[in-house]
C-alpha cells in the first residue's frame, strides 16, 4: 500500500516530525507536515474519503525522477479509496505538479483543493496532452501564481482534463483577471465561483467573451471590484444556460443609457451589500429568488410573477413591498427596516416571513396579525423577543407579544352588532317603541 500513497503523491518522501489523524465517523484524514520518515502514518488514511495533506516542504523533491506508474502500481491506485484530496499550507512547485497530476488518472479522486498554497514557477504541462482525469471539482483558496496571461499554450495541453470539469473555484486568490481563451477550455463547466478576488468590470467583458463557460449554471462574483451594474450585465449576457448569479458585495451603480438584458435563464440574484440606494433595472423578469437585504432601498415597487423568495432585511424601507405583484411568493424577509405596520391579510399565505427589528406601530390589528403569525408558526426565530413595539406610547418598548388584543378590545363593531342584535330580537313587539325614543341606536348598529 505504501507504494500507492507514494505514487499518488508522486514523491518518495522521508522526513521525520509528520503525522496523520484519521476521523472514522467523517472518513476524514489530516496529515500535517507531508514527509518522509513517518511515510507509514499514511497507512492509516487509506479507509478515508477525504484527505488533507498540511504543511511541509516539496521545493527539495523538483528535480526528484518521476516515471510513469507500473501496472501493480495502477492497481493499487484504483484500489484507493480517497474521493478528495486537499493541500493545505504548502509551497507548491508548479513543475512538480505537471508530473505529478497524471497520476490521477489511475484513482477515482473527484475533487482536488489547494487551499493557502502558494504556486511557483513554470511547469511543462506536454505531458497532460489528451490526458483525462476523474476529476469533476477543482478549488484553489488563497493561492498565488504567475499571471495566467500569456499561458494559453500550458491551458491547451490541460484542455481534456478542464473541459469535463464542472466545479471550479478559485477564491481569496487577488485573481484580477481570467484570459478569454481560458474560459473556452471549461466547455462541460456548471459551477464557477470566484468569490473575493479583484476582478473589475472590464476584466469580466473578456473572461465571459463568446465561448466561454459555454454551460455555465451558477456564477459567483462575490466581494469584487465590480461597480457597473449594466457593464456586469453586458458580460454575462453570452451565459445561456446561467441561472444563479451572485453579485454581493460590489457597490453597484446604474447606467440609465443601458439597454443590456439579463439572461433569461436566471432564476437566483444575489445583489445583497451592493451598495443600492434603489432598485436597479432591469431585473431578470423569470426569478424565482432575489436577495437585495444589506442596501439602502427606501422602497421596493417591482413586479416579478415568478419570484418565490424575497430578501429585504437591513434597508431603509417603510412599507413592505406589494405582494399581490408576486403570486408564487412564500418567503419575505424584512428585518432591521423602518416599517410600521404590515400587510397581515396578504402574508397570511407566506410560509417563511421574519420581520423582527421594526418599529412597530402597535394598533390591535398590528399586533394581532403579528401574534396570528407567530401562533402558526410562520414567524422565524426573532419572535417574540426582537418584535417590540415602537407606538402608540403606552406600548412603546413592550413586546408586542405582550401587546392585549383581545375581541372587546380591538374590535368594537364585533361587540357592539351581537348587542344590537339581542336587543332587537329581546326586544320584540316593544323595539318600535324603542326605536322610537332612541334613534341613536339604530344609527349605531348600522354603522358598526
Ligand atoms: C470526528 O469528527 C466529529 C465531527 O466533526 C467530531 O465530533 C469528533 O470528535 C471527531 N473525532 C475525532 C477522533 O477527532
Ligand atoms: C509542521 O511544521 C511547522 C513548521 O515547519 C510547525 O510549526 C508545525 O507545528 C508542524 N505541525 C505539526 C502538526 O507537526
Ligand atoms: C493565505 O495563504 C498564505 C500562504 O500562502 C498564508 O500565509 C496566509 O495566512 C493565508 N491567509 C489567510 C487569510 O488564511
Ligand atoms: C478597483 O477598481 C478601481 C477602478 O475601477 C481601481 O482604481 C482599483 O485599483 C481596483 N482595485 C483593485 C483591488 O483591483
Ligand atoms: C447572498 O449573498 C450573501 C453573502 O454576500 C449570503 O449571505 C446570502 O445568503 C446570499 N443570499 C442567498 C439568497 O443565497
Ligand atoms: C438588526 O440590526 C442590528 C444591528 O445591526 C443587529 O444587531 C440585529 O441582529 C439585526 N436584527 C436581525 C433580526 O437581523
Amino acid at each position: 500500500m505504501n507504494v500507492a500513497v507514494l505514487l499518488l503523491l508522486g514523491l518518495r518522501l522521508l522526513e521525520a516530525e509528520g503525522r496523520c489523524i484519521f476521523n472514522r465517523t467523517q472518513e476524514h484524514c489530516v496529515c500535517y507536515n507531508l514527509s518522509q520518515e513517518n511515510i507509514n502514518s499514511i497507512t492509516q488514511c487509506l479507509p478515508a474519503s477525504v484527505v488533507e495533506f498540511r504543511g511541509g516542504d516539496l521545493e527539495k523533491y523538483v528535480a526528484f525522477p518521476i516515471s510513469d506508474p507500473d501496472p501493480s502500481d495502477t492497481v493499487m491506485l484504483d484500489s484507493l479509496l480517497f474521493r478528495k484530496i486537499i493541500f493545505g499550507d504548502l509551497l507548491v512547485p508548479e513543475i512538480l505538479l505537471a508530473q505529478v497530476l497524471k497520476f490521477f488518472s489511475y484513482t477515482h479522486v473527484q475533487e482536488l483543493v489547494f487551499d493557502n498554497c502558494v504556486f511557483e514557477g513554470r511547469g511543462n504541462w506536454d505531458r497532460m496532452a489528451g490526458q483525462d482525469l476523474p476529476i469533476l471539482s477543482l478549488r484553489f483558496h488563497n493561492v498565488t501564481s504567475a499571471t495566467l496571461t500569456g499561458r494559453e499554450q500550458d491551458f491547451s495541453s490541460l484542455s481534456s482534463f478542464l473541459g469535463a470539469l464542472q466545479e471550479l473555484s478559485v477564491t481569496a486568490s487577488r485573481l484580477a483577471s481570467l484570459p478569454c481563451a481560458v474560459g473556452r477550455l471549461f466547455t462541460a463547466l456548471r459551477s464557477l465561483d470566484m468569490a473575493q478576488n479583484s476582478l473589475g468590470d472590464e476584466s469580466l467583458t473578456s473572461a465571459f467573451c463568446s465561448g466561454a463557460f459555454p454551460q455555465l449554471r451558477a456564477l459567483s462574483l462575490q466581494h469584487n471590484n465590480l461597480t457597473s451594474y449594466h457593464s456586469t450585465c453586458e458580460s454575462v449576457q453570452l451565459l445561456r444556460e446561467l441561472q444563479h448569479l451572485d453579485l454581493s458585495q460590489n457597490k453597484l451603480t446604474a447606467d440609465p443609457s443601458s439597454s443590456c438584458q439579463w439572461p433569461l435563464s436566471l432564476r437566483s440574484f444575489n445583489l445583497s451589500d451592493a451598495g443600492l440606494d434603489e432598485v436597479l433595472t432591469p431585473l431578470p423578469p423569470t426569478l424565482e429568488v432575489l436577495d437585495m437585504s444589506f442596501n439602502h432601498l427606501h422602497a421596493v415597487d417591482i413586479s416579478l410573477g415568478s419570484l418565490k423568495k424575497l430578501f429585504l432585511s437591513q434597508n431603509l424601507l417603510q412599507a413592505a413591498p406589494p405582494i399581490r405583484n408576486y403570486p408564487l411568493l412564500d418567503t419575505l424577509h424584512l428585518d432591521n427596516n423602518s416599517i410600521m405596520g404590515l400587510p397581515w391579510d396578504e402574508m397570511k399565505n407566506l410560509q417563511d416571513v421574519a420581520a423582527a427589528d421594526n418599529p412597530y406601530m402597535c394598533s390591535c390589528s398590528e399586533a394581532g396579525g403579528l401574534q396570528a403569525l407567530a401562533a402558526v408558526g410562520r414567524l422565524g426565530q426573532g419572535w417574540p423577543q426582537h418584535y417590540m413595539c415602537h407606538a402608540p406610547p403606552q406600548y412603546r418598548g413592550k413586546l408586542v407579544e405582550d401587546v392585549p388584543v383581545s375581541v372587546l378590545q380591538c374590535n368594537s363593531a364585533a361587540v357592539v352588532v351581537p348587542i344590537c342584535i339581542a336587543l332587537v330580537l329581546i326586544a320584540g313587539a316593544g323595539a318600535v317603541c324603542l326605536v322610537r325614543s332612541r334613534p341613536g341606536l339604530i344609527r349605531s348598529c348600522r354603522r358598526a
